[in-house]
């Protein structure tokens, strides 16, 4: 996977900011067959503990709308917040500089059911621990967090304790 992921991602240097190296995910999902077996890897490790696959806004939506579609379960939006229409639980998170807020709607989650989280990158953690705290608010119990890349160095893990976290390359 480490050698599909290398061929096909793109590093670009200085961005977002001087000094910081980007490894850019979307050749991967534009792939056809990237796509498929970054999805397939990704959900494979939670096999059978799910009952619907959470996205998280924007990255995350690709790959939770195809992952619900392969395995035949739903896919919920956690989104930045005033994106939503009706109701929503929201939670504050810390990003690098300032802090974030997602949502969700309060009645997407049948209570207790598994909620499997995917995003394209692990860094601080701070996105997919809000939208843990979010869909446990509403009720899931949460399945999991599935990544593409973990940035090790940046701590994610250590916010998720608890919580069954797999990724597909650590740098
Ligand atoms: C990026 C990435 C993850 C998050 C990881 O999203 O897609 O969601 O950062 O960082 P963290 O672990 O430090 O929270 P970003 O907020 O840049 O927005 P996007 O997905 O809408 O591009
Ligand atoms: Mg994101």
């Amino acid at each position: 996977m480490s050698d599909l992921l290398d061929r096909l991602s793109e590093i670009v240097p200085d961005y977002p900011s001087k000094g910081i190296s980007f490894k850019d995910l979307t050749p991967v999902f534009a792939d056809p067959i990237g796509l498929r077996r970054v999805i397939d890897a990704v959900i494979a490790p939670f096999a059978g503990q799910f009952d619907v696959i959470a996205g998280i806004e924007a990255r995350g939506f690709v790959m939770a709308a195809a992952a619900a579609y392969a395995t035949g379960t739903g896919m919920i939006a956690v989104r930045k917040a005033g994106k939503l229409p009706r109701a929503v639980h929201s939670d504050e998170y810390t990003l690098e500089y300032g802090t974030g807020i997602l949502e969700l709607h309060r009645d997407d989650i049948v209570p207790g059911a598994r909620v499997l989280i995917l995003d394209d990158v692990l860094a601080t953690g701070g996105t997919a621990g809000s939208a843990a705290r979010l869909l446990a608010m509403a009720g899931a119990r949460i399945a999991g967090v599935g990544v593409v890349l973990e940035l090790e160095a940046l701590g994610g893990r250590d916010k998720l304790a608890g919580l069954n976290v797999h990724s597909l390359q650590r740098v």
